[in-house]
């Protein structure tokens, strides 16, 4: 079974990371597009060209399926790829869902297409919140997490600033709509009230990624796993800190 694992560059590898300990037997392939990272900042069309053309690469890799382990690629680009790819392709969306029964309010925070594409406006609207939900975006934090800075003065001014335009009384949730914004989980819970509980999107892509095969996630002993990027092959030295910070970042909610 080969499943590969698609993201604009670093933050894809928060599902990678939980995806080797839910799956066995599985030949991974992690593919980076670290070249055009961000494409949070970037148009539709020119999210959906580039985004293609790296599903184009995973198809030519034999891939059984494909996770698009990025919200800002699936709110742009899903049903542009679904349309040209028969191999089943497993997009992830900000986890609202979850928060539907919370009963106080929602901050989302994503990328600026995230936030402003159709698609998550179309999710609010068909979940049919009780809870009022509110939306942010962050593009610095793409930068931050592609640059391994992950908890500097900087991050922590920058996440304050931009929280505090909002009244956290209400707000029960964060949902983190970026998967690049998994690094960051310390800084918001150490900016959160606890009250406010912090999910994101990770294992509701890997249940359904699961259901897709059948309920299946066992194919054999051991998972490998390929790092590809569109700069360069990914060493394994780069990626270790990140999946390091990851182990770390998975405990905090
Ligand atoms: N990690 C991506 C996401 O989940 C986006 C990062 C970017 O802006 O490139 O939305």
């Amino acid at each position: 079974m080969k499943i590969a694992i698609f993201d604009s560059g670093f933050g894809g590898l928060s599902l990678l990371n939980e995806a080797l300990k839910r799956f066995s037997g599985v030949e991974f392939i992690y593919f980076a597009d670290n070249e055009n990272a961000p494409y949070g900042t970037k148009s539709k069309d020119e999210i959906i060209c580039l985004t293609k053309k790296c599903v184009k690469f995973l198809v030519d890799q034999k891939a059984d399926m494909i996770t698009i382990a990025c919200n800002t690629a699936t709110s742009a680009a899903i049903t542009e790829l679904r349309s040209s790819f028969s191999v089943p392709i497993i997009g992830m969306e900000p986890a609202i869902k979850l928060g539907a029964n919370t009963g106080g309010d929602i901050l989302v925070v994503a990328t600026p297409a995230t936030i402003n594409g159709n698609k998550l406006s179309d999710l609010i609207h068909k979940v049919n919140l009780q809870s009022k939900t509110h939306l942010l975006a962050l593009p610095k934090l793409v930068k931050f997490a592609q640059n391994m800075e992950f908890d500097s003065e900087e991050v922590l001014k920058y996440l304050k600033d931009e929280i505090s335009k909002f009244d956290l009384s209400n707000i029960d949730l964060l949902v983190l709509g970026c998967t690049h914004f998994n690094y960051f989980k310390d800084s918001f819970r150490a900016i959160l009230p606890d009250k406010i509980g912090i999910i994101d999107g990770v294992n509701g892509t890997i249940n359904q990624m699961i259901r897709r095969l059948g309920g299946i996630s066992k194919f054999g002993d051991k998972n490998s796993i390929s790092y590809i990027s569109s700069t360069k092959n990914l060493d394994i030295k780069e990626i270790e800190p990140y999946l390091k910070r990851l182990d770390i970042m998975r405990e905090i909610n």
